[in-house]
Formats: C-alpha cells, sequence, structure tokens
C-alpha cells in the first residue's frame, strides 16, 4: 500500500481556539479525522505528525526517505522562514504538496512568500480544511491511484 507522510507545522496543534477568524473552528483532530477518511477511500495509508519544532520537521522529512511515496505539509509559519524545511524536501526528492488553510497571499505581506513552492509539486491555499483534502487528492494523483 502507498504510504503518505502528513506534517502539521508550528501552532497547528491550537486549531478550533486560535485565531478562528483567520482558521476557523476546524481541529486538527477533525483534520486529521477527514484525511484518514479520503485516504482509507483511495487505498493509501497515512502517518501524521504535528510538531512546533523545525528540527523535527526536518529530521521526519529526512527519514521519510524509501518508507513513504508523498509528502503532504502544512509548514505554518515554517513557510516563510524555514530553508532547512526546504532543503530536506528537496534532499528526498519525495513529491511534496504544501496546503495552508488561510489563502497566505491575501494576508500579510511576509505570508506572501513560500520557502516551500519551490521544491514542492504544487500548493493548495485558502480553502480551509478542504485546503487538506484537495491536497490529499494531489498527492494521491501524484503516486498514479
Ligand atoms: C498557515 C499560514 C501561515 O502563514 C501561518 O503561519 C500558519 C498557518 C495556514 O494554514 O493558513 O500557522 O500555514
Amino acid at each position: 500500500m502507498k504510504k503518505i507522510l502528513v506534517i502539521h507545522g508550528p501552532n497547528l496543534n491550537l486549531l478550533g481556539t486560535r485565531e478562528v477568524d483567520v482558521y476557523g473552528s476546524v481541529t486538527i483532530k477533525e483534520i486529521n479525522a477527514g484525511l484518514e477518511k479520503s485516504a482509507k477511500a483511495k487505498g493509501v495509508a497515512l502517518e501524521i505528525l504535528q510538531s512546533n519544532h523545525e528540527g523535527e520537521i526536518v529530521d521526519a522529512i529526512g527519514a521519510a526517505k524509501g518508507k513513504f511515496d508523498a509528502i503532504l505539509i502544512n509548514p505554518a509559519a515554517y513557510t516563510h522562514t524555514s530553508v532547512a524545511i526546504r532543503d530536506a524536501i528537496s534532499a528526498v526528492s519525495i513529491p511534496t504538496v504544501e496546503v495552508h488553510l488561510s489563502n497566505i497571499y491575501s494576508r500579510e505581506e511576509f505570508r506572501h512568500t513560500s520557502l516551500i513552492a519551490p521544491v514542492a509539486m504544487g500548493q493548495v491555499s485558502g480553502f480551509g480544511m478542504t485546503s487538506y483534502i484537495l491536497g490529499l487528492e494531489a498527492a494521491i494523483s501524484l503516486l498514479g491511484k
């Protein structure tokens, strides 16, 4: 069975109560349940990680080589700052889809730049939890399923 690594970056553990006007009231638990449901329907397996630590995310990506067929990542604030996460994705050459709950291009200027986008296959931004579901669909389509 094909395997996809799902990574939620910093502060996404706080979804549900965090800036509800921006991110909505959906919780990470609900997002994960939605992803698991879609994955099951498509016959792929998921491993899901949430981390507030850049190094932990870098380690997880580095260890994904040979174990995962695709990566779905919401790098959260690290989107705009992390050369290390970008380099890790580049290093493992695992097809990666970047997702964001909010439309990062309609927000503050510092959010308009993604260091991850150039090494991702593509990006889905602005549709709340649906960004994750569409991103998963895209990741699965990259597997030729
Ligand atoms: C986010 C957008 C980022 O700019 C922000 O730092 C986040 C969440 C999103 O999903 O909309 O933490 O990645």
